[in-house]
């Protein structure tokens, strides 16, 4: 039988079991049926996966096309009234996340040397000046602060800009729209216009490297004849969204998750060596990008199930990241836990591009936030923090911080 779930966009998204555990229905269907059928608002039936091997399962297995996944548009099943989708969405030029082999091999091979670990490492220290130079400024300011305004979301936004070769100095432009995508009931028309200012931005900025490279992932792309105008605005727009949005939540709700629990804080602050593994439990903790969307090209079993041909399958990574069957106690958040294995980069031929400039921003972000600001608490009731509930990636919308004295 299908479970019809009653929210606007049929999924359970409301965290209501804490502001950092998932939704309770996900935690119990994951228990009783790990693979299971869900109807979409619209009527259609499809699938949500949510145990930790299922999961990795089916994102290794590229029967299951990324081409129901409009990345960051999401517009067939939580648009009211859109039609049922019989065939995979319509490929949007560069975006390669929605796209499979070998489009998407083809798009991604071009990048991956821009992201190599060594390439990051290299990148290291130049992130780590950033995040303290906000930090001095931070620190200069009367507290309460917003930490979201202040720290989370510039850091990541003028890493990626800096990278691509985009101005920061424009990052309104950017930062507004791309908002806008992530707001669950945003109208359709809404998403379409934000999308078209953020195109026609990105167009007239990698027609310009086009013509003038410069020393920037974008130029580097732009060299390249094989890459049309279109196909990199897509690039742009996907590389600009992914490298900000997500790091920043990370950044805004680690803090906030690490502020209520004082005991993992306080051996954090004794142990800044445990900072890898402690970012990788808070990835696996939090799973801010949670929720992903494939489509079956043909029949496919999947812990016990049939997901059949042309079904939409939901993918749910903080509930697979919260599997008992693959995490001992996993709704504690533990900084000395090997965390390594979860799937909130996601797995497959999808797996984050991104995730080893992320680790460095995280590692550095709240290593040089922790060390800075000693006596860091929260400014309003935990139960006052505005959380990201309306939103596709989970976070804060403010973090109200303040403390008492400020380290160099
Ligand atoms: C893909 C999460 C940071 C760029 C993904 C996927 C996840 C994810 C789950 C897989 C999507 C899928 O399978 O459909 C995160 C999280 C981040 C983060 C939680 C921060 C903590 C970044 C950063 C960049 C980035 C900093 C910078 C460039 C990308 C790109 C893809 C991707 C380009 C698509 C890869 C592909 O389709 O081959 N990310 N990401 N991400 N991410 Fe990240």
């Amino acid at each position: 039988m299908s479970q019809t779930i009653p929210t606007p966009h049929g999924l359970p998204m409301e965290r209501n079991a804490g502001p950092f555990d998932p939704p309770r229905e996900l935690t119990r269907l994951r228990e009783a049926r790990p693979v299971s059928p869900m109807l979409f608002p619209d009527g259609h039936e499809g699938w949500l996966v949510t145990g930790y091997e299922e999961v990795r399962q089916l994102l290794a297995d590229t029967r299951f096309s990324s081409r129901q996944d409009i990345g960051v548009l999401h517009v067939p099943y939580e648009t009211p009234g859109m039609p049922t989708p019989t065939e995979p969405s319509p490929q949007i030029p560069g975006m390669f996340v929605a796209m499979d082999p070998p489009d998407h091999t083809r798009l991604r091979r071009k990048l991956i040397g821009a992201f190599t670990v060594k390439r990051m490492k290299q990148l290291e220290e130049h992130i780590v000046d950033i995040a303290e130079r906000h930090l001095d400024e931070m620190a200069r300011l009367a507290p309460p602060v917003d930490l979201v305004k202040e720290f989370a979301l510039p850091v990541p936004s003028l890493v990626i800009c800096e990278l691509l070769g985009v101005p920061y100095a424009d990052r309104e432009t950017f930062q507004v729209n791309s908002a806008k995508f992530l707001v669950r009931e945003q109208t359709l028309e809404e998403k379409v216009a934000a999308y078209g200012a953020l195109t026609s931005y990105l167009a007239e900025l990698v027609t310009g490297k086009r013509a003038e490279p410069g020393d920037d992932i974008l130029s580097d792309l732009a060299r390249d004849e094989d890459l049309s105008v279109e196909e990199l605005v897509g690039i742009a727009f996907l590389l600009l969204f992914a490298g900000h949005e997500t790091t920043a939540n990370m950044l805004g709700l680690g803090t906030f998750a690490l502020l209520e629990h004082p005991e993992q804080l306080a051996e954090l602050r004794a142990n800044p060596d445990l900072m890898p593994d402690a970012v990788e439990e808070l990835m696996r903790y939090l799973s801010v990008a949670d929720i992903f969307y494939r489509y079956a090209t043909e029949d496919i079993e999947l812990g016990g199930e049939t997901i059949t041909k042309g079904s939409t399958v939901v993918v749910a990574l903080l509930a697979a990241n919260r599997d008992p069957g693959r995490f001992d106690n996993p709704d504690t958040l533990d900084v000395h836990r090997k965390a390594r294995g979860h799937v909130a980069f996601g797995h497959g031929v999808h797996q984050c591009l991104g995730q080893q400039l992320a680790r460095i921003e995280m590692r550095a972000g709240f290593a040089g936030l922790l060390r800075r600001f000693p006596t860091l608490e929260l400014a309003i009731p935990a139960g006052e923090v505005k959380l990201k509930t309306d939103m596709n990636i989970y976070g804060v919308h403010e973090l109200p911080v303040t403390w008492t004295e400020a380290a160099r």
